[in-house]
């Protein structure tokens, strides 16, 4: 299959306006799109299709029990897959929707049981990108969508990502340029007495606090040993293919504590790649070339370094690294969804400096 890639940044434009609308065409015969969102790209298929959907665990080659969550362009769409809308999620939508979040709340029988791997709930999700919204309604249906990687490899955030794992394998990807948060949403259940965060993401704990009054971290992103209750955030994730160590611990020892333990991997024979901030990736430009130095961001800027986490671990594929020492953020604020990402890419390999 030939993979089509069509640029939708100026979403008024002529050029925009057909490839939405080729999108949605091909959304509703039962093909894959893959789509920016203000989180990470997604790959879509009808969310009401069960056929369709079966696509995109095939492309993706994701385990059949991993629920899909659907994208709506409005509260009306949302409606017509969730069973109810109870009071905490009101709130929820009120204060942020659309935005980076998804709400798991009961679902309707007209979700397919092919997305909801046997679950009676369904995740929703409204996604502030306008280019989101207008291929859903150009598609007239909810949007099953997973982000737009192979299983297991890092969540791409631009259009040239999504082409390198999705090449050859759907027919069209829709390019609105880089993502604006980088991670994927804030998954909160909705479904029980207490809100529960299942994933962190843009829409941080403190900002559910502030609105909810109370909310609970699902326990196995505290502790390892527990069952995530998203199916998703069982499996490892976001993997780079040269394994990775995570350095834990105050900002300003960073620089030093890199050096040590690039000294050693190097003495040992090798090949060192750092995931780091501007800082500690300047102090090591004398031990470690360019090409193995990604910076994600200023140290303490965790909008910019969640933008671009993921590009970085992609871009370590491409070099000759065969260990990688990343640096570990706060985990306050945006910082929670951050260190989950990155506990995950080091499979909660890490040391406290
Ligand atoms: O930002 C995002 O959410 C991106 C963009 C494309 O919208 N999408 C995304 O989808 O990250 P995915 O499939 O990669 O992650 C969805 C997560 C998975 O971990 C899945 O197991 C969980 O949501 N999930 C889906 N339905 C669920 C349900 N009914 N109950 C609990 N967890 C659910
Ligand atoms: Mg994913």
């Amino acid at each position: 299959m030939k993979t089509e890639v069509r640029k939708i940044e100026d979403l008024k434009s002529e050029v925009a306006q057909d490839a939405l609308a080729e999108a949605g065409k091909l959304l509703r015969s039962g093909q894959l799109v893959a789509f920016p969102t203000e989180t990470v790209y997604g790959l879509g298929a009808n969310g009401l299709d069960g056929e369709a959907c079966a696509r995109i665990y095939e492309a993706k080659g994701r385990p059949s029990d991993n629920p899909l969550i659907l994208h709506v362009a409005d509260r009306a769409m949302a409606e017509t897959v969730a069973a109810e809308i109870p009071p905490m999620a009101e709130k929820l939508m009120a204060a942020f929707l659309p935005g980076p979040m998804t709400l798991i709340l009961r679902r309707k029988s007209i979700v397919p049981d092919r997305i909801t791997g046997g679950l009676d709930t369904v995740g929703i999700r409204m996604p502030e990108s306008a280019a989101a919204r207008a291929m859903i309604r150009a598609a007239g249906v909810p949007v099953a969508a997973p982000s737009a990687n192979i299983s297991g490899r890092p969540s791409p955030t631009t259009a040239a990502s999504v082409l390198r794992d999705m090449d050859g394998r759907i027919p069209l990807i829709l390019d609105g340029g880089p993502c604006r948060f980088g991670v994927e949403s804030t998954i909160v259940d909705c479904t029980g007495p207490v809100a529960v965060i299942l994933r962190p993401g843009a829409i941080t704990r403190e900002m559910l606090t502030e609105v909810l009054g109370g909310v609970k971290l699902d326990p196995a992103l505290v502790g390892a040993g527990t069952v995530p209750k998203a199916p998703g955030m069982k499996y490892k994730h976001y993997a780079p293919k040269a394994p990775m160590t995570l350095l834990e611990g105050a900002p300003a020892k960073m620089a030093a504590a890199f050096r040590r333990q690039v000294r050693q991997l190097q003495k040992d024979g090798h090949t060192v790649g750092i995931l780091a901030s501007d800082e500690v990736c300047d102090a090591l430009a004398d031990f470690v070339p360019d090409a193995l130095r990604k910076s994600y961001g200023p140290q303490g800027d965790l909008s910019a370094i969640a933008a671009h986490i993921y590009e970085a671990l992609i871009a370590f594929d491409d070099t000759e690294a065969d260990a990688l020492l990343g640096e570990g953020t706060t985990e306050v604020g945006l910082g929670l969804a951050i260190m989950n990402r990155l506990h995950k890419a080091s499979g909660f390999h890490t040391i406290q400096i």
